[in-house]
């Protein structure tokens, strides 16, 4: 009797991973998801996703900048992105007279395009495991730190050798904790310009306030061009270049989608922690998430009430408070999804049907017995020094502006106490960027934070050695403590005569080091930092290792102990695929979400005059003259949709693809019932939010009439005959 119930248990464990869970390694995908996906709906086969031998949809699929996705729409390198992918972009070539990020920017022409100094794009040529070539050599019995060596030394001769070989560039990653390792092959384009943007009042509307929320009617798009050389290779700027002709690129479908439809997203989602234990999942539960969250309630707080006061405030600290809030509502978000969907007793029982099926094995009790015992307590050892960790990070160095600041000035002092030649170099260029700092700096709203967050930093501080400077300040009463930093901020060089001390950078470094060796900020802001890099790290540094090295221990062990679960790696900034499908959600006892949004729901929402939900007065002649044109969907315009594609930070930018491949939205944001998925997905909630497509094109064409652009594009032959403009139907049949 017992055994039957043993065994029935556990294959209610082994399969309770959804079928829309995971981000999948394309090249596996033949293998693994293919069947699944087809019977989901996909039309394609997982070659026509990825191929090493002829051209395949990740040729289009692009890492934009290192941190978000975009994808290639046109033959001549058009690149479809988020408005918050390429803010910085948009932002940089903003000013006063032409505030790029308040109008839009819409190029009429190549000539009109903008070019971007840092941005790059990456597409991926092959991939490839690599996990015995990193391996050889490196002794199973040799300490941790001597096999890492091994390995490392090992990817660098293999990224060294590929790299001059090919000329792409090289990236070798470990997936499931470094049970395995991947090459990765990118050809990464220099010159990637700038084709349009719509407002912020559109490309950010419901900004923090409907971050993370669904519904949502935000259109976060811009749109940029990869450039090439003659050779259509990378090529640093250039007037010479020329638009880049990539080997595959989307084709865009205005025919809509309908619940249930099969929908996936191709792309490079950041990190995501899937298999943690319980016991480490309810820290960041109970522990790590409320500190960050009750410290960053304190900062927004603040910056809310002076930004509601007064414009000049508001400016300054838009991006800054954009920021801060975005992992607070994520983490908030997290709690309470974890909670509700009792992730924690999944968990749980998880690992009581993983230990019951070791108790019956000797030999897998022999390899794995000891992991998840060594496992909780090695988490339960790093709490208090994360916590610590935690409290540096969200107080001293996100909180407070004057100390992050404060850190730029280390290496000047370091250099100029060594006699560094270059040092004067250093302090000029320094004093070059004082700008910047000054531009959107207020010190009475810095001060305040300060005030608020600098006491509990300093009750929170503790671990061993403590610096001088934090033990006399921890030796101070309250009084005394408001003393120092009242005078911080008061005595401190870089605020009280700006323009001396940028003149002293310029031109005399050593006096300048001599008056920051003397600051109060400078004082508490290094000796913080110094503080978190050596006794905190001395001290967590070694058990980060060994957790590292027990999670690919229990991965090991979950995929040997149930083989017939299919396990997928935690993102890390490589490409994945994610598939579901167009489906509501109802995480709240009454409510059940619907999957579309419209420009009715956009209109309901506008506040003339808010900084967050106002409209340009163009959008608003459109919806009242219902000019949609092609882009309808039954006589309304279509703004946003959401579907069961697991997808985490990174995914921003990544195409949403229809069964047939084809574009149907652009990815940007998560339901917030369900942003716990970076650490247990669940089907019933977690739902990524999109862009619909014939939305970006509306704007596009109607509202910026750069309705040019879509000449460029390739459209899927409408099932039902939509009226498309004449030019841009597509020409011939295949
Ligand atoms: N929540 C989205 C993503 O993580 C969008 C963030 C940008 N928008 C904002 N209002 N902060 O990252
Ligand atoms: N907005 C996120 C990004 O920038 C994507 C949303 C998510 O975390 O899923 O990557």
């Amino acid at each position: 009797m017992k055994k039957i119930g043993i065994a029935f248990f556990l294959g209610a464990v082994s399969f309770s991973l959804s079928a829309k869970e995971g981000m999948w390694i394309p090249y596996l995908l033949k293998q693994l998801n293919e069947a699944e996906m087809r019977d989901m709906g996909l039309q394609i086969t997982a070659e026509d996703i990825y191929s090493l031998n002829h051209s395949s949809l990740k040729d289009a699929i692009v890492h934009f900048g290192g941190g978000c996705t975009a994808e290639l729409i046109s033959g001549e390198g058009l690149l479809l992105t988020n408005h918050h992918c390429g803010y910085g972009q948009i932002q940089a070539h903003s000013s006063l007279e032409q505030d790029y990020l308040k109008n839009g920017f819409w190029a009429m022409n190549r000539e009109e395009e903008l070019t971007n100094p840092t941005l790059t794009a990456a597409i991926v040529k092959y991939m490839r495991d690599v996990t015995n070539e990193v391996m050889v050599g490196v002794d199973p019995a040799a300490p941790q730190k001597e096999r890492l060596r091994k390995i490392g030394e090992n990817a660098r001769a293999l990224i060294e050798k590929e790299e001059t070989e090919t000329g792409y560039n090289i990236e070798v990653e470990p997936f499931f904790y470094g049970n395995q390792y991947i090459l990765v092959a990118k050809e990464t384009f220099r010159d990637v310009r700038l084709v349009g943007a719509p407002p912020s009042s559109i490309g950010k509307y419901g900004a923090d306030t409907d971050n993370w929320m669904w519904p949502r009617h935000t259109g976060d798009f811009s749109l940029f061009r990869v450039y090439a050389g003659k050779d259509n290779a990378p090529a640093d700027i250039s007037e010479e270049n020329i638009p880049y002709r990539p080997k595959q690129f989307l084709t865009v479908n205005l025919n809509g989608f309908q619940n249930g439809d099969f929908t996936m997203v191709y792309g490079f989602p950041g990190r995501t922690q899937e298999y943690l234990p319980a016991n480490e999942v309810s820290y960041i539960m109970y522990n790590y998430n409320p500190l960050r969250i009750s410290v960053r309630d304190q900062i927004l707080k603040i910056l809310d009430e002076k930004m509601r006061k007064d414009d000049a405030t508001r400016i300054k600290y838009a991006a800054k408070y954009a920021r801060i809030s975005n992992g607070w509502k994520k983490w908030i978000g997290e709690v309470n999804g974890l909670k509700e969907t009792d992730a924690l007793g999944k968990k749980q029982e998880l690992e009581n049907a993983f230990r019951a099926k070791l108790s019956q094995n000797a030999d897998l009790t022999r390899s794995y017995g000891y992991v998840l015992d060594s496992l909780n307590k090695l988490y339960a050892m790093q709490l208090p020094l994360n916590l610590q960790r935690y409290n540096y990070l969200e107080r001293m160095y996100y909180g407070t502006e004057l100390m992050r600041h404060m850190l730029r000035y280390r290496s000047l002092v370091k250099s100029v106490e060594e006699g560094d030649s270059t040092a004067a170099d250093l302090s000029k260029r320094l004093a070059a960027g004082m700008e910047d700092f000054y531009k959107d700096y207020d010190q009475a709203v810095d001060g305040e934070v300060f005030e608020k967050v600098f006491p509990d930093y300093i009750r929170d501080v503790h671990q061993e050695p403590l610096p001088e400077l934090l033990a006399e300040l921890k030796g101070m009463n309250e009084k005394k403590q408001m003393d120092f930093s009242q005078k911080l901020f008061e005595d401190c060089v870089v605020l009280r005569n700006p323009e001396k001390f940028v003149s002293l950078l310029e031109s005399n470094s050593a006096k300048a080091v001599k008056m920051l060796k003397k600051d109060r900020a400078y004082r508490l802001a290094s000796a913080s930092y110094e503080h978190y890099r050596e006794s905190l790290s001395a001290a967590a540094g070694p058990l980060a290792d060994a957790a590292e090295e027990l999670q690919g221990a229990y991965i090991k062990a979950l995929r040997e102990v149930f083989p017939e679960r299919r396990f997928y790696p935690d993102a890390n900034s490589t490409l994945r695929v994610a598939y579901g499908k167009v489906e509501p959600y109802d995480p709240v006892d009454g409510i059940l979400y619907k999957t579309q949004t419209f420009l009715e729901g956009v209109m309901a929402k506008h506040v003339p005059g808010d900084y967050e939900f106002d409209l340009p007065e163009k959008l608003i002649e459109l919806y009242n003259e219902k000019d949609y044109g092609p882009y309808a969907q039954e006589g309304r315009l279509p703004v946003c949709f959401i579907a069961s594609n697991h997808t985490t930070g990174g995914n921003s930018g990544s195409p949403a693809l229809n069964g047939s491949g084809e574009l149907i939205g652009l990815n940007f944001d998560r339901a917030w019932e369900g942003t716990m998925s970076d650490l247990n997905y669940d089907i019933s909630r977690c739902r990524n939010i999109m862009v619909d497509i014939r939305y970006v094109l509306f704007i596009v064409d109607k509202f910026a009439g750069a309705g040019y652009l879509l000449k460029e594009m390739r459209f899927a032959e409408p099932e039902t005959p939509v009226q498309l403009p004449a030019e841009i139907l597509p020409s011939e049949k295949n």
